[in-house]
Formats: C-alpha cells, structure tokens, sequence
C-alpha cells in the first residue's frame, strides 16, 4: 500500500500544530506566523532554483545599508518575505538586513505581539556561482506594551528569542527550526510544495569534523584566534587527527553542515578593528539558539552569543559556533593570550 510508509508522514504545518498543542492556551497565533515564514521561503526557494533562468542573477546596482552590494535576490527575497508577513496581526515590525530601519505596525489591542529580524537572503555573494543560500528568521515576543512596538522589543538578547530558524536552497530546501524544544528539520518536496519532516531532532555530533573559517583573514586575527586556528588544524592527533576544512562563505551552509556532521566555524574580529563582520540580530543570534539547543554553543570569544545584550539592529560581532568542546577550547586560547 503506497501509504504504509507514511505512518510518521509529518509536514512542518502538523509539526507546528503538535508543538502547539504543548501550549494549551496558545490560540495558533505563533503558529500561523511560522507557517507564514515557510510560505515566504517556498516562494524565495522557487526563484533560487530558477535563478539563472528568470532575471534574478547579478548585482541590483544598489547598495544597501550594510554599505554591500545588493544581488537581485537580495532585494527580491526582502520584498517576498516583506509582502508574505507584513500584514500579519500577530507581527508588531520587523527587522530586515536590507534596510535600515525596523518597520513598524500599529496593530489592535492584544495584537501584535511579536517582532522577527530576518536575513532574507544569507551568502548571496554565492548566488551567480550557484553555490547554497539561505534565509535566517529570529522571533521575539514584545517586552513594550504600547500601541506600536519600540527598538528595545528588537535589541533583546538572544536567549528570550521564541523561536529561530533558516531555510537552505541547496540541492534540496531544508526548512530547519527551534521554538526551545529541540532542533527539527523539514525537506521541500518540490511535486507537493510540502516540508516533509527529514531530521527530527537534530543533535550535533560530538566531533571537529570540519574546521570552517576564511583563512584570508589570518593575519587579521589576534594571537588567541591565530593559535586556536593553527591547533585544530595541525595538531593532527587524537579528537584533531581528520579534520578537514571547509568554507562556502555562507553562514547557513557553512552552519547546516557543521550541525549533521560536527565542527566550528568562526568569523573572528579583525583584531586592529575588535569588530566581527556577521550580524548578530538576524544572523548569529539565530544560528546561536538553534546550535545550542542541538548541544553545540557559540560565543564572542568571551561570553555566550545568546546573552550579549543589542546596542543597534545591525550589530556585528565576532563568533565562534560549533560543538561545545571547540568554542569553549577557543575561550581558553583567547583567555591565556590575554592574561
Ligand atoms: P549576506 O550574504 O547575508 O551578507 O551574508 C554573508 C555572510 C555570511 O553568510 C558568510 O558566512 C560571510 O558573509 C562570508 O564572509 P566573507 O565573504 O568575508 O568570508
Ligand atoms: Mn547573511
Ligand atoms: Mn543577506
């Protein structure tokens, strides 16, 4: 019978909807807006995977806010995720990469209540290489109580988010999410426009298979970061004897693979600056809860991603993620350069 093996068919809506039914009071607000979030990337997905066939390759001859060269994509996968959730009730504003601002809605009375930052398109440097993207999502429910939502609902620290996630456009789309109750990942079928669950909760294995990092940047790096780098990859003995390095240059892929197979990963600070390049509102707070809900942990080189306390929305920070063993042996290395 074809559908004997589709006992445990499960899609990321009945996913949603069972997580949900852990909070008996919940009225499927914060459902709805998850489900929100997996149509806007079905759509962004759909035109990844047709980049090179629609005009959405190449630069968009603008630069945005980061002071970077906008892609196509960029702007696209903004204006999707803009035009799929911006009218939601339960979404006081949101944070985007693309723009400077934060928007901001006034909704009714008891609506309203979250805030999401989004990075609408991760890695698009990549994109007319056709090499893996991504999109990053954090949600924070509302500390304000007014009519609209303030800039502090944005700038909380990364352990009150409800829920994180990503989406990678790679050989398949994996929807990959946490609302603080493990790490659960959902591959699109394309013939149905469905998330099918494909990795239950997710751990990450306790080993350094992958040692990822841009090494052009060494000689920017403080002795700390130098002498951990140099460690990992030649001390070739016992938990170090076979790691490999990899690098795709974008944080979701980079990430997605050190999740299912082990390792770090880290953008340290240019040492003359003290600043890291990734963002941490929509890029590293994200990936930081979904790492350590799946046993991993990720730091600034001296504290927790997750409780650095947002001074501005677009934020950069230094970051060490990955299995707890390599971010914490970081922390040493930088400690002793220090003392
Ligand atoms: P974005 O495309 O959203 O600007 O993000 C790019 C980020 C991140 O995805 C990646 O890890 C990093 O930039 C790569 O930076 P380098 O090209 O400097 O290595
Ligand atoms: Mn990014
Ligand atoms: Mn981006």
């Amino acid at each position: 019978m074809i559908t004997s093996g589709w006992k445990d068919f499960e899609t990321l809506e009945s996913h949603i909807a069972r997580e949900q039914t852990m909070h008996p009071e919940s009225r499927g607000v914060f459902s709805n807006l998850l489900r929100r979030i997996g149509l806007a990337t079905k759509i962004i997905s759909s035109k990844v995977q047709r980049a090179g066939l629609v005009d959405v390759l190449g630069k968009e001859g603008a630069v945005n806010v980061q002071g970077e060269e906008q892609m196509k994509l960029d702007v696209l996968a903004n204006e999707v995720v803009k035009a799929t959730l911006g009218w939601m009730p339960p979404i006081g504003g949101f944070g985007t990469e693309e723009e400077e601002q934060v928007t901001l809605f006034e909704r009714h009375e008891g609506e309203g209540q979250y805030v999401v930052m989004f990075d609408p398109l991760d890695g698009s440097s990549n994109i007319d290489a056709n090499v893996s993207v991504g999109t990053i999502f954090s949600i924070h429910r509302r500390i304000s109580t007014g009519p609209k939502p303030e800039l502090r609902d944005f700038l909380q620290p990364g352990h009150r988010q409800v829920a994180a996630g990503y989406v990678i456009y790679g050989s398949s789309t994996m929807f990959v999410y946490t609302t603080g109750r493990g790490v659960h990942g959902f591959t699109l079928d394309p013939e149905i426009g469905e998330y099918i669950l494909s990795h239950e909760n997710i751990r990450i294995p306790d080993r350094c298979h992958c040692f990822s990092s841009n090494d052009s940047n060494y000689s920017k790096w403080d002795e700390g970061t130098k002498k951990f780098a140099d460690h990992i990859r030649y001390s070739k003995q016992g938990r170090y004897a076979n790691v490999t390095s990899r690098y795709i240059g974008s944080l979701v892929s980079d990430f997605h693979r050190n999740l299912l197979y082990g390792g770090v990963f880290m953008y340290p600070a240019d040492a003359k600056t003290g600043k890291g390049k990734l963002r941490l509102l929509y890029e590293l707070a994200p990936v930081a809860m979904l790492a350590e809900q799946a046993g991993g942990t990720a730091s600034d080189g001296k504290q927790r991603i997750l409780d650095i306390q947002p001074t501005e929305v677009h934020q950069r920070v230094p970051v060490v993620i990955g299995n707890k063993e390599e971010v914490e042996l970081y922390e040493e290395f930088v400690r002793k350069c220090q003392e």
